[in-house]
């Protein structure tokens, strides 16, 4: 049976990548920040460990705790809507330090293996976000097109050692917490030249009416990733993300 690890697995796309896997009957270690509470179902295929990807003693007790794994999903991150001259220069490294290099920081602790046994799976969950110029998640962005990057990039590193790598790209999803996680780094309101541009965009992200990303569309993308040996290296997850890329290329 194989065995998926995923990160940021308290709320939104993780939570529901687990489930997934989950019901497919797939051993699943669950990571999350602070585990605690039902949220997901009881089953003795299911191991909840406490990781937190900017914490370099935390990931190496989750991976011994977490034995051998096929899929590592990093999917664990955070976003901020912030004009560019006023994002809190810790915010910025907040960004970085959760989204690019604990992404790089998982990614080393699984490749050794991965790179012996010549086969895994990896599965970076970056943003439809990359795609556009976007005001006001510049950092954000540049956080996930850094992944981008350096996923495209252990592509061609790991294709001699039969490691396949993909990155799931999820559109705009009001459902999840990731608005609410985002706020409290907000900031500009009081400011009248880009009051205007944040209330319209915190009102656009809340709103649900057109294609909009689910959370159950990035879990099948994912899925999609680890069974599928031909999956693409870039997938769109989302019916606003399908959109966005195929006018990106
Ligand atoms: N929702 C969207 O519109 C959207 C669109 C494109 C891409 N994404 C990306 O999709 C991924 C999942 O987002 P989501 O929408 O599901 O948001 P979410 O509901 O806020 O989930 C984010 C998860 O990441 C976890 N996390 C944050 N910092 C962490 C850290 N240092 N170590 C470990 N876990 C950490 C959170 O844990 P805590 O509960 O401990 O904070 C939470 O479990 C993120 O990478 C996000 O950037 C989201």
């Amino acid at each position: 049976m194989s065995t998926v690890l995923i990160t940021g697995c308290s709320s939104g796309f993780g939570l529901e990548t687990a489930k997934l896997f989950l019901e497919k009957g797939w051993n699943v270690v669950a990571t999350m920040r602070n585990p605690g509470g039902d949220i997901l179902p009881a089953s003795d295929n299911l191991t909840i460990l406490p990781l937190d990807v900017t914490d370099p003693g935390s990931i190496t007790s989750a991976m011994e705790r977490a034995g051998s794994i096929d899929v590592l999903v990093n999917n664990a991150g955070f976003g901020a809507a912030v004009p560019i001259e006023l994002i809190e220069p810790e915010t910025a490294r907040q960004l970085f330090a959760t989204n690019t290099l604990g992404t790089l920081a998982m990614l080393q602790a699984v490749l050794p293996g991965f790179r012996e046994r010549r086969s895994g799976t990896i599965i970076n969950v970056t943003s439809s976000a990359t795609l556009k110029p976007l005001p006001l998640v510049s950092v954000y962005r540049a956080s996930k097109a850094a992944v981008n990057a350096l996923t495209e990039s252990l592509a061609v590193e790991m294709e001699p050692f039969g490691v396949r790598v993909h990155i799931i790209l999820p559109g705009r999803s009001p459902e999840t917490s990731f608005g609410a996680n985002a706020m409290p780094h907000l900031r500009g309101l009081d400011n009248p030249d880009y009051k205007p541009l944040i209330e319209g965009m915190i009102a656009n992200f809340r709103d649900d009416s057109g294609p909009v990303t689910h959370a159950a569309d990035v879990a099948a993308a994912v899925w999609r990733a680890a069974t599928d040996p031909n999956a693409p290296l870039w997938i769109p997850a989302g019916e606003d993300a399908v959109q966005w890329m195929a006018q990106a290329h």
